[in-house]
């Protein structure tokens, strides 16, 4: 007995040491395991030099072990600089329960060996440069409550077995480039919370089977590629809270019942897709809204109430065919006066008739953009609006408006994008403009404005875009808006009746690019300051009363690409150093000027330059069919009346040269085309956030041109087009970047001005500072 007794203790203890050694074995295999990760990290950062002799690896930064054993459960290194290639022996970590690498610079693959830390229950691995597949067999580690695979280069399909993780709450793999379809196993997801999938590359369509997961809230498999219907079985997931499959291919209609079968919906966000019929008048039912867009897809008929949603921040129904052009189109509106957290309301490029209704004064004073463009609504601008006084972004261009701009505009102290272009607007602007100095873009093209443009403007000292052609406006260019240093876009007054002279002020506009005051009343000569305006690139002052020579201090405009002095009283001869500026086009025709053409630079090209209708001329290049020029003597008569026979004719097959270049070229490049009035159109073409982030060199701090409440503004060059653009950054609609995001964007800026390259926008949750 006593034997057995003394056997049992030698055994106990025994057994005793050979658990102490085994466990010192085990943990010798973490430490070898970490320092094994740590070989694979190039340059090591200062958080990882605990991780020495010195200090049992149990207190290594970062390392956090389990009590009983010195095993390692918890490797948290996020945010630590931390650049190489993530081991395979952090496999070896057998006892691990938490694993955070985020928002560091790993490459290379995700090692397969992670599929041994069964006991893994959260592994963050987002915000890092991993490439290659994610780990086929990650679904042994079938403790995994939370996954987070987000913002880095992964490839291949999600892999078929994910669904076995049946405990996952959270998975997030956004912003990668995975592709394949939704794998039928996501059904067995049951304790998952939230798929957030968006900014992939996905294909086919959602299996209907994704309404078993009863406890899903939030839902995003927003820019990917995926097509087909939204199955019924989601509008059935009655925990959704969140659901955005915006920018894919979904066709089909919403199910009628849809705000009662989701009534805690927070946020649908469906736009851009192909989804038609009509808007389910039961949204009304879920109460919860924060956020609706619909944009962007071939819905009809009329926008139900939308009352009751006190907490609606975000309506967007632009270019989605609503309205039917009656005069109730616009009742919902009424509905909307509740919301009092209304901070976007985006209706543009729909088809509502009737009047701009009164209601609009009552909006929430929260709101920011107000976008009602191109649509056929009548009747005239509350004197209200001048209650909305967050508003930074009020749109009403391209309808039918008529009376005049309410002098309370003044009190909208945060207006930053102001556009009535297209309409029937009289009266005169109104001076208190000038009150509101965060203006940026001022669009009032083709109206009926009269009287003079107010001197106040001068006190918008942000503004980047002017534009009032087109309108009755009469009175000399004041000296104050020439003085607007921030004038860096678009000047454009043509097409009005204004008079006097350019004034000398004109030379403060240095960095502006574009500056269109043609088709005026202009007298006087061309002052010398204008040649101090040395970013022009586009300068139109044809169809004045200008005289005198061509200032001799055009020569330092060496930005310049197109010049229009045509149908002018210009005299003298023809400057030679415009020969020497990189013009792509010059029109000279219809003035008194004489003497030499010169031969060099544009002068080159017949097709590029227009100097018919002019006294004079002799020389040029040969195509020109010129008169030889004489010695300095007065020439004779008849050799005028030839010039003048020849050089109209080819001044017209100039034209068709230009018009063609254009038409086959599609060009890219705002290009004066001349005396006929060709549209001077820009193309708009989508363009991708990559390019938008190399246009503006990164987002770069240089390139920063404005910054408010509303975002920020940034100018950029593409490197496609050649186009100078304008780049939004909104806080607000933080939907996340997609390959047709500036769609939406540029609708909701929606600049219609001809003249005017598009302001781009992108959204601040494109991470614009570029950590991804
Ligand atoms: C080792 O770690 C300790 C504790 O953080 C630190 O004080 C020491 O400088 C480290 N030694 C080396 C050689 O990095
Ligand atoms: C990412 O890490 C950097 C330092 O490496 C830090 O400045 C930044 O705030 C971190 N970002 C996030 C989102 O944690
Ligand atoms: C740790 O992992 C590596 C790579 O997976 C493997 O080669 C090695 O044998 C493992 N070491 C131990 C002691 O298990
Ligand atoms: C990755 O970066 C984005 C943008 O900075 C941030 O919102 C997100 O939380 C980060 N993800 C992780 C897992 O840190
Ligand atoms: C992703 O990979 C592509 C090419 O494979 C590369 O150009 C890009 O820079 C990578 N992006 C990140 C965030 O590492
Ligand atoms: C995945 O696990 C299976 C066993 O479940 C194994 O046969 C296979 O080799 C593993 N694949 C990889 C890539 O590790
Ligand atoms: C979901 O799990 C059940 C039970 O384990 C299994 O029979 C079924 O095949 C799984 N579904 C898919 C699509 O893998
Ligand atoms: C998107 O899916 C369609 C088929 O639905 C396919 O033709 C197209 O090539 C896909 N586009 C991309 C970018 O994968
Ligand atoms: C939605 O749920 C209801 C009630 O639970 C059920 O009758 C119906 O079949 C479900 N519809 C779909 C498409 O799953
Ligand atoms: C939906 O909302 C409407 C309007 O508020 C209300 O009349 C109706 O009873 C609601 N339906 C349900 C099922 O709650
Ligand atoms: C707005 O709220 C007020 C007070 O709660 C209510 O009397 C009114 O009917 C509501 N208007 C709409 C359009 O829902
Ligand atoms: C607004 O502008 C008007 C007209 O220019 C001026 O009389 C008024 O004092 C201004 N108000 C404020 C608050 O600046």
């Amino acid at each position: 007995m006593s034997s057995c007794i003394l056997w049992f203790l030698f055994l106990q203890v025994i057994h005793h040491s050979f658990s102490i050694s085994f466990a010192r074995g085990e943990s010798e295999i973490d430490k070898l395991s970490l320092l094994a990760f740590k070989a694979q990290i190039s340059d090591p950062p200062e958080k990882l030099s605990s991780w020495n002799e010195s200090l049992p690896f149990c207190q290594w930064s970062g390392v956090t072990c389990g009590r009983r054993h010195q095993r390692v459960i918890e490797l948290d290194l996020h945010s630590s600089q931390l650049v190489g290639s993530l081991s395979p022996h952090i496999g070896n970590l057998s006892f691990l329960r938490l694993l955070r690498l985020e928002n560091n610079s790993f490459t290379n693959t995700i090692p397969q060996e992670i599929d041994r830390l069964v006991r893994l229950q959260t592994l963050i691995l987002g915000n890092n440069s991993f490439t290659g597949e994610i780990p086929a067999n990650i679904s042994h580690c079938s403790n995994l409550l939370s996954l987070n695979l987000e913002g880095n280069n992964l490839t291949g399909n999600l892999p078929a077995g994910l669904g076995s993780l049946s405990k996952l709450q959270v998975f997030s793999f956004r912003k990668n480039n995975l592709g394949g379809k939704i794998p039928p196993s996501f059904e067995n997801l049951s304790s998952i919370i939230e798929i957030d999938g968006t900014l992939n590359n996905l294909q086919g369509g959602i299996p209907s089977s994704i309404g078993k997961l009863k406890t899903l809230s939030f839902f995003s498999l927003g820019s990917n590629n995926l097509s087909g219907t939204i199955p019924l079985s989601l509008y059935n997931i009655s925990s959704l809270l969140h659901l955005s499959l915006a920018h894919n291919q979904f066709h089909g209609t919403l199910p009628p019942n849809m705000g009662l079968t989701l009534p805690n919906l927070q946020y649908l966000g469906i736009h851009d897709n192909r989804l038609s019929g009509l808007i389910p008048a039961t949204l009304i039912n879920a109460t919860k809204f924060t956020g609706i867009y619909l944009s962007y897809n071939e819905f009809t008929g009329k926008v139900p109430t939308l009352a009751s949603m006190p907490n609606l921040r975000v309506l967007s129904m632009q270019a989605i065919g609503l309205g039917n052009g009656e005069d109730d189109d616009l009742s919902f509106l009424y509905t909307l006066s509740n919301s009092s957290k209304l901070e976007a309301l985006a209706i543009n490029e729909n088809n509502f008739g009737g009047v701009l209704p009164d209601i609009i004064s009552n909006f929430s004073t929260k709101l920011k953009q107000m976008t009602f463009g191109s649509n056929q609504i009548r009747g005239s601008i509350p004197d209200g609006i001048g209650n909305l006084v967050s508003l930074d972004t009020l749109g009403l261009e391209a309808n039918h408006l008529t009376g005049s701009i309410p002098s309370s505009i003044g009190k909208l102290q945060n207006l930053a994008d102001f556009f009535l272009n297209e309409n029937k607007l009289s009266g005169s602007i109104p001076s208190s403009l000038g009150n509101i100095t965060s203006l940026m873009q001022i669009n009032f093209d083709q109206n009926n404005l009269q009287g003079s443009i107010p001197p106040s403007l001068g006190n918008c000292q942000n503004l980047l875009v002017l534009a009032l052609s087109q309108n009755n406006l009469s009175g000399p260019i004041p000296k104050e808006v020439l003085s607007i240093s921030s004038l860096s876009m678009y000047l454009v007054l043509s097409e009005n009746q204004l008079t006097g002279s350019l004034p000398f002020e004109v030379g403060k506009l240095v960095t502006l690019g574009y500056m269109d005051i043609s088709k005026n009343r202009l007298s006087g000569e061309i002052p010398a300051s204008l040649g101090s305006c040395e970013s022009l690139e586009h300068l139109y002052l044809d169809g004045n009363f200008l005289q005198g020579p061509i200032s001799e201090s055009l020569r330092s405009l060496r930005a310049l690409q197109d010049l229009n002095l045509s149908h002018n009283n210009l005299s003298g001869q023809i400057p030679k150093f415009l020969g020497d500026l990189k013009l792509q086009s010059l029109d000279l025709s219809f003035n008194d000027l004489e003497g030499e053409v010169p031969m060099n630079g544009v002068f080159e090209n017949t097709s590029a330059i227009s100097i018919s209708g002019n006294k004079n001329l002799c020389g040029g290049i040969l195509q020109l069919n010129l008169p030889k020029c004489r010695s300095k003597s007065t020439k004779p008569k008849s050799s005028t009346k030839l010039a003048l026979i020849v050089a109209i004719p080819c001044g017209f097959i100039g034209l068709i040269f230009i018009t063609s270049f254009l038409y086959f070229c599609c060009l890219k490049k705002s290009l004066r085309k001349t005396k006929n009035d060709l549209a001077r159109e820009i193309p708009f073409q989508g363009v991708a956030y990559k390019d938008l982030r190399q246009a503006t060199n990164g987002f770069s701090s240089e390139n920063l041109i404005g910054a408010g409440s509303f975002g920020s503004v940034y100018k950029g060059l593409l490197a496609s087009d050649g186009v100078i653009v304008a780049v939004k950054v909104f806080n607000l609609l933080r939907e996340g970047a997609s390959k047709s995001f500036m769609r939406e964007c540029a609708a909701l800026t929606n600049i219609r001005h001809r003249n005017l390259v598009k302001v781009l926008c992108a959204y601040a949750g494109v991470d614009v500072q570029g950590s991804a």
